[in-house]
């Protein structure tokens, strides 16, 4: 059944093969418990309820199966949540599924959260490819993973890399939170990441959610405070030889991440799972937030989309600067030509003040542009 026809009547005709295929992203909404910062759309489970998720997960996966067989898959990524706590049954399941329908020609990510990382798992993911490892540790102070509510410790994440090391996977990448109080300064984690040297790291300053936890035990960082933290890591990362590509994004011998270079460029993916999002052109879409809802709607063949939203010619071009600026490499000048007024006004005001240059012929934001992103952002919406 093609439940999904998509838009591009020439794209048979392109030579570029990767270029359109789609990126699938893969939603496991379950944690062991929840972090005390945390507000993605997660819970902990059952092995019942994870059973039935993952069922009717596949079910999702066979709703699309035309369209990913017209498309073909580039890049896969199993995020969450936790997937890594999966039990490996669960995952052989899982995996025998995704890749008969989904084989990506490229990358496929795993996120793991510490604790999981065993030599069991790692050959298990072995037999099905060559798998990329995103690996939540967090912080490298022992205090802050308590304050975190982590369900590991800083030994915990050392385990995992010589793990993952022992193992041959080379190719994996660290989250590192950033700019949580006064009190934990950069220094672990700068001397970690240098012992660690991973090929990727994503870095992000915390979001304090007033509903979770954390909001209770902390002050809002403030500006000084992320200056501190950003200036020292950046700092740090550019001198181990790590390339920034993306706002938040390093990665060391051009082991950049695919699968999220994706959305930024503004390609296609397909999102399954609990609350995942999509974009297939010209939509994007979400899926139902609600459990019971999403599983009793992909029962009897639904898609279960909360969302579905036509993206105009405009909103498209709003979304190439929102996201396309991102990447340091910013955005090739020819594909933004012909520019609206607001847009020409906006590059022009921003390309005076310095924060936004021109570059090899594409725009992009200078050093100081990427602190001020959404001032900038602001004047082209
Ligand atoms: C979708 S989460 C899943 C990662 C994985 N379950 C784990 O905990 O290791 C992806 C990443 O988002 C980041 N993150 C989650 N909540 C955050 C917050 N409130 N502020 C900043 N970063 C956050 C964390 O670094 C986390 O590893
Ligand atoms: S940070 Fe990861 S482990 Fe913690 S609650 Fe969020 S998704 Fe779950």
């Amino acid at each position: 059944m093609v439940v999904w026809k998509f838009h591009s009547r020439l794209s048979f005709l392109s030579l570029n093969l990767m270029k359109n295929k789609l990126a699938v992203y893969i939603h496991i909404p379950f944690c062991r418990k929840k972090c005390y910062y945390c507000d993605f759309l997660s819970f902990t489970s059952s092995e019942e309820k994870r059973r039935e998720y993952l069922e009717v997960l596949v079910k999702e996966l066979e709703l699309y199966s035309d369209l990913l067989y017209e498309r073909g898959v580039s890049s896969l990524y199993f995020g969450g949540g936790t997937p890594s706590l999966l039990s490996e049954k669960e995952l052989e399941y899982l995996f025998s599924k995704v890749f008969e329908k989904a084989k990506p020609q490229g990358e496929i990510t795993f996120e793991m959260n510490p604790e999981d990382v065993s030599p069991s798992k790692l050959k298990l993911l072995k037999n099905y490819g060559d798998f990329r490892i995103s690996l939540g540790a967090q912080s490298f102070e022992e205090e802050l993973l308590k304050l975190f509510g982590r369900n590991h410790g800083v030994d915990e994440i050392f385990r995992a890399v010589d793990t993952l090391d022992s193992l041959d996977f080379n190719n994996y990448s660290l989250d590192i939170i950033y700019a949580v109080t006064e009190k934990f300064n950069m220094d672990k984690n700068i001397s970690a990441i240098k012992a660690i040297y991973p090929s990727h790291l994503s870095c992000y300053a915390l979001e304090l959610h007033p509903s979770r936890p954390l909001a209770k035990l902390i002050e809002e960082p403030n500006e000084d405070l992320y200056k501190r933290d950003w200036d020292k890591l950046k700092g740090s990362l550019y001198s181990m030889g790590y390339e920034r590509y993306e706002i938040s994004s390093f990665a060391r011998e051009g082991r950049l991440g695919f699968h999220n270079l994706n959305y930024w460029k503004g390609g296609d993916y397909l999102g399954l799972g609990l609350g995942a999002h999509g974009y297939i052109h010209p939509y994007r879409y979400s899926n139902e937030r609600n459990l019971r809802a999403y599983i009793e709607r992909v029962e009897v063949g639904e898609l279960p989309l909360a969302t579905k939203d036509y993206i105009s010619h405009q909103d498209k071009r709003f979304e190439k600067f929102m996201l396309g600026l991102r990447l340091v490499q910013g955005i090739k000048l020819e594909e933004l030509y012909p520019l609206s007024p607001k847009e020409k006004k906006a590059m022009d005001k921003h390309l005076a003040n310095g924060l936004l240059k021109v570059r090899e012929q594409r725009l992009c934001l200078s050093e100081e542009g990427f602190d001020l992103i959404n001032h900038v952002l602001v004047d082209f919406l």
